[in-house]
């Protein structure tokens, strides 16, 4: 009764039960890419938990988690790093045939290992999101002290520091995470999903009663 007399009242519409799915979602790997600290994680998990709320299958490829398993016989050189992309791209691929929304969330600096991982997939289902902060934010930031070591004088190949980042140059998204909240970040993440047809218009504009 109340979900009805929101809807006529707001305009809205009102969810499924958790864990439904809303109809029509399309698969697509979601690609955050910036330099380490820039937000791709938290930029990721927030999105994971509005997909989640709205029924949408989802998953996470994380370079940390995966650097523990899958590719932890892998280090920071340009080769391995473009092997560790290789990697996650094809099991991107794989759980995006499983039709999630995959959320990758890796420094990936290279800009030519980003664009073999987009060649796995269909031109609609790869969807790079530049995530980008000054240099010196996120070295104020410095989550996992990596730029502390860095200017300690360690050599960790740091990217943006010791090593180069390629800043994507026609990324589908740019979120400057130094000149937005995580929140309206994700809205705009949820927007980009909704307008590439991957998950339904209304899911980017709907509420949730408790
Ligand atoms: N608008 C914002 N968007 C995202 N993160 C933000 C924002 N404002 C502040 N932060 C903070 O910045 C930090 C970003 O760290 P996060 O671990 O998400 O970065 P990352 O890009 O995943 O780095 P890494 O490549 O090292 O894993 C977090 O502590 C987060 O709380
Ligand atoms: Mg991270």
């Amino acid at each position: 009764v109340i979900a009805n007399a929101l809807q006529k009242t707001l305009n809205l519409r009102v969810l499924p039960p958790r864990g439904r799915a809303l109809p029509l979602q399309k698969p697509c790997v979601l690609w955050f890419t910036g330099l380490s600290g820039a937000g791709k994680s938290t930029l990721a998990g927030a999105l994971k938990d509005a997909l989640d709320a709205r029924g949408c299958p989802n998953t996470s490829l994380d370079g940390d988690v995966l650097r523990e398993g899958l590719c932890s016989d892998l280090g920071f050189s340009e080769d391995d790093r473009r092997e560790n992309i290789r990697r996650v791209a094809h099991v991107a691929g794989l759980m995006a045939r499983a039709n999630l929304v995959v959320l990758v969330t890796l420094v990936s600096p290279i800009r030519a290992s980003r664009d073999a991982a987009r060649a796995l997939l269909s031109p609609h289902e790869f969807l790079e999101v530049f995530v980008d902060a000054p240099l010196s934010v996120v070295q104020q930031r410095d989550t996992k002290g990596l730029y502390a070591r860095a200017r300690a004088g360690e050599n960790i190949q740091l990217t943006g520091v010791q090593a180069p980042y390629e800043a994507p140059e026609a990324p589908e998204l740019r979120i400057d995470s130094s000149a937005c909240t995580p929140a309206e970040a994700r809205d705009r993440l949820l927007g980009l999903l909704a307008s590439r047809g991957v998950i339904p218009q209304q899911a980017a504009r709907v509420i949730h009663l408790p």
